[in-house]
């Protein structure tokens, strides 16, 4: 059943039923040597963990928990475009299999209507002027029913199956992610970020909307304007200004 047609995503695979989560996995083996393209995937995680130290709820089979080890040609100031690369390749390959319509939230949420249905985390291993290996983690919520929720995550975050009232192949998702991953390596290496610029805000969440900004410094209200050249949000503040953002929380 596992045709995987890429030549080096996901040639090898690390499979365990359950792990405190795929990330620390993914650091030691990368940490041994692994190649280029090693993915760590799991059933559940004890303690699956998304950005800023927050839980990750993934103790339960239903979703894909996955970590990619990538050696890609970097510095350590690319990696967050390196993430807004992984959140427009998985955007496409949703929309075209699941039919549903996913927006991305800076910088790199997929949301389904109001909701979060995928997590990305990026962690690297740089030294001085180059990355060592990069290890891209995303979360996707896919046969997920009302039940495997509580209240308050149900609030902001739904599964493909909730949205499209079918279950899904986690496999065969997993195959078509991985597929298309490999291909937009390709096209992203040969034209480089402006190629994924143009698609991110093709499926940018909030273009043009008011939302609430909240930066290591201040918080304020704010139009979402786009993004840079170097994948930092543009946003129009109080004022009508554009400022350029590079970490925050956007809440509305
Ligand atoms: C976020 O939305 O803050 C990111 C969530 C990332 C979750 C994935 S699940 C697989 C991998 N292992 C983890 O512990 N986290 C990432």
């Amino acid at each position: 059943k596992w045709g995987l047609q890429t030549k080096w995503l996901g040639q090898t695979v690390v499979f365990e039923e359950v792990v405190d989560s795929t990330q620390d996995v993914a650091h030691k083996t990368a940490q041994k040597g692994a190649e280029h393209g090693t993915i760590v995937v799991t059933d559940k995680q004890l303690k699956g963990r998304g950005r800023r130290n927050r839980i990750w709820a993934s103790d339960h089979a239903e979703g894909l928990w996955l970590s990619m080890i990538l050696r890609p040609e970097l510095s350590p100031f690319e990696a967050s475009q390196f993430t807004l690369f992984t959140a427009v390749s998985l955007v496409e390959t949703l929309q075209k299999l699941t039919g549903l319509t996913i927006h991305i939230k800076w910088p790199n949420d997929l949301y389904i209507r109001n909701r979060k249905v995928c997590g990305i985390l990026t962690e690297m291993q740089a030294e001085l002027e180059s990355v060592n290996y990069i290890i891209i983690g995303f979360g996707l919520n896919v046969n997920q029913t009302e039940d495997h929720f509580t209240d308050a995550i149900r609030e902001r975050s739904t599964s493909l199956s909730l949205e499209s009232n079918r279950t899904w192949d986690r496999i065969q998702l997993l195959q078509a992610i991985l597929e298309d991953f490999e291909t937009n390596y390709y096209k992203y290496q040969q034209e480089g970020f402006s190629y994924i610029r143009k698609k991110w805000l093709h499926y940018a969440y909030k273009l043009g909307e008011e939302v609430k900004i909240i930066t290591p410094h201040r918080s304020f209200f704010g139009i979402i304007d786009g993004i840079s050249a170097d994948g930092a949000l543009i946003v129009l503040n109080e004022n009508g200004e554009k400022e350029v953002i590079y970490s925050a929380e956007i809440h509305w």
